[in-house]
């Protein structure tokens, strides 16, 4: 009896020192103190033995039980404690590690400089508007005094739609539509997004321009320079050289190009400006009276200027940036400087 609990016990112990789970030692458990577990076989056929036999034997056999007990909730301890070990290793965190930072998002340099003319030119009394993208041939060539088979739709290489709707050239269908709108006096700025066949460091087949006009009784090509002059002046900066250069426009009589002075070299000549020093931002002149019939204002009462300035020439020039197509790469190293 005794040496038999004795090898029980050996057993038991050697069996839950190997268990690796949990689990492994629960199934060791029932199999020595469980119901039909050894330990309980044994002290169930202790009935067979003689009185005296018995309470010595039930105490050995209720010994052998409390250390086996015992000796499983120790076991049952230590590989919790391994468990726990296991997991911290696996899961843990280096808390020193950089977190992932959001990136800040900014205006695009295109838009910045947009609001920053707009709002020289609400200060200046500047009312804003806005046109289709997706254009009427009218709005942007027939009532601007470029009839179909003029030899001024050369001047702009058009994408059509359609015989009748093009991606508009410039911004200045926005004249027409609010004089349409609007009786004088009008004094209104339209940004917005123009389309042509045209690609090189200066040139972009999407890009965008702001209109300018006012339209009043007695203005002046007088007013005309001292607007641009005060615009270009306060964008700028003083120390920047403006020209005033004769040009043609059909919408526009007398006409004038604007040009500044080349920031890229300074004047002396580049890729940039072509070599002349000058890079022109706008185009300008008195409204052509043939434009005030086709929005039925009267040309003998009113007189007005207008302009359309590009808006990546002039962001050009105050950034310094050499090749206008940059502005629509999204290249985020290039756009995160502004
Ligand atoms: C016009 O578009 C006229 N509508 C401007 C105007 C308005 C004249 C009102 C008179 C009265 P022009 O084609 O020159 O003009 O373009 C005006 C400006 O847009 C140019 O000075 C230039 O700065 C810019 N520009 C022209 N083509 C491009 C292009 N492909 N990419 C970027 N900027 C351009
Ligand atoms: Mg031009």
């Amino acid at each position: 009896m005794k040496d038999k609990l004795n090898k029980i016990e050996e057993a038991a112990l050697q069996s839950a020192s190997v268990a690796a789970s949990e689990a492994e030692l629960q199934q060791v458990r029932a199999r020595y103190l469980g119901r039909k577990g050894e330990i309980t076989a044994v002290m169930k056929g202790m009935g067979q033995l003689s009185p005296e036999e018995r309470p010595l034997a039930g105490a050995l056999a209720n010994q052998v039980k409390d250390r086996l007990e015992a000796a499983f909730a120790e076991r049952q301890e230590s590989l919790r404690q391994e468990l726990m070990q296991q997991k911290l290793a696996n899961e843990c965190l280096d808390v020193t590690l950089p977190g992932r930072r959001r990136r800040r998002g900014y205006k695009h340099p295109i838009t910045q400089v947009t609001e920053e003319i707009i709002e020289i030119f609400a200060a200046l009394g500047f009312g804003v508007a806005e046109g289709p993208e997706i254009e009427r041939d009218f709005y942007n060539f027939e009532a601007l005094n470029i009839p179909k088979d003029h030899p001024a739709r050369d001047m702009q290489d058009t994408f059509y739609v359609s015989e009748d709707v093009v991606l508009r050239t410039h911004t200045s269908p926005v004249q027409i539509r609010t004089m349409l709108k609007q009786k004088p006096p009008v004094r209104v700025v339209a940004p917005g997004t123009v389309y042509r066949r045209d690609s090189d460091i200066t040139h972009s087949p999407m890009f965008h321009q702001i209109e300018g006009f006012l339209v009043d009784r007695q203005v002046t090509f007088g007013d005309l320079k001292g607007i641009l002059t005060t615009f270009v002046t306060e964008f700028f900066g003083k120390n920047v050289d403006v020209r005033f250069r004769p040009s043609f426009f059909p919408f526009t009589e007398p006409s004038a190009e604007v040009d500044i002075q080349c920031v890229i070299c300074g004047g002396t000549g580049c890729r940039v400006c072509g070599q002349s020093g000058w890079l022109e931002i706008l185009g300008s002149g008195m409204i052509d009276p043939e434009v005030f019939k086709s929005v039925d204002y009267d040309p003998e009462l009113y007189t007005g200027f207008a302009f359309g300035l590009g808006i990546e020439r002039i962001a050009m020039l105050k950034y310094g940036v050499n090749d206008l197509r940059l502005f629509f790469e999204n290249d985020l190293r290039f756009l995160k400087q502004f």
